[in-house]
């Protein structure tokens, strides 16, 4: 359709679309990545294994897992490296045994993944399209906040993997079950311990 054909009125909106192009929606709240910006990624069914379709709700909780484990080990790094001031060695000491810990765990979440029959994610786009953990901004973070951040990372972790443990059950899936009830207990205590340093 060429310009000539548009009425009047289609040819005002095109112009004022033109003129003041969309901006980003203003976010609802503080956390602009809301539950229904999630999961926008497609898990694939890997060809040489027999992916169960009914075990597809279970691969994408362990894929959510994955995403908000690695982009909690890589904040935890960040703060591991840039925290200063009179808490370093406690902050520094504590992030280093959980940055350890998440970081084989993720090994751990994507493999059982693959052992489901479908592909795991592993690129940043493809986490960042499904975490609800927030990314650190490197240095401009107090060692207080750095503390407060984690905690409220790991107990966001722990109300997921409570969620998620039942659906799994629901599956018949005991081993990914046993998987995500001993990281809901590394999460709580992860927890407690960056709430006991803050105090
Ligand atoms: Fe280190």
């Amino acid at each position: 359709m060429t310009q000539n054909n548009l009425t009047k009125s289609e040819k005002l909106d095109i112009a004022l679309r033109d003129s003041f192009p969309a901006s980003d929606p203003i976010p609802l709240n503080s956390n602009p990545k809301r539950k229904e910006e999630q999961m926008s990624y497609e898990l694939k069914k890997s060809d040489n294994l027999a992916g169960s379709d009914d075990l597809k709700p279970v691969a994408e909780t362990l894929s959510q897992v994955l995403a908000d484990t690695f982009t909690l080990y890589l904040k935890t790094l960040n703060y591991h490296w840039n925290v200063e001031g009179a808490r370093f060695v406690g902050i520094h000491n504590l992030t280093d045994e959980q940055y350890h810990n998440m970081f084989e765990a993720i090994d751990t979440l994507a493999e059982r993944i693959r052992a489901l029959g479908y592909y795991s994610p592993g690129s940043y786009e493809e986490f960042s399209k499904m975490t609800t953990i927030h990314e650190a901004s490197t240095g401009t973070v107090s060692a207080g906040d750095m503390l407060q951040n984690l905690e409220n990372d790991h107990m966001t972790l722990v109300a997921k993997l409570k969620e998620s443990i039942p659906v799994v059950e629901k599956h018949d899936d005991s081993t990914t079950a046993d998987l995500l009830s001993e990281r809901r207990d590394f999460h709580e205590q992860a927890a407690w311990m960056l709430r006991s340093l803050g105090k």
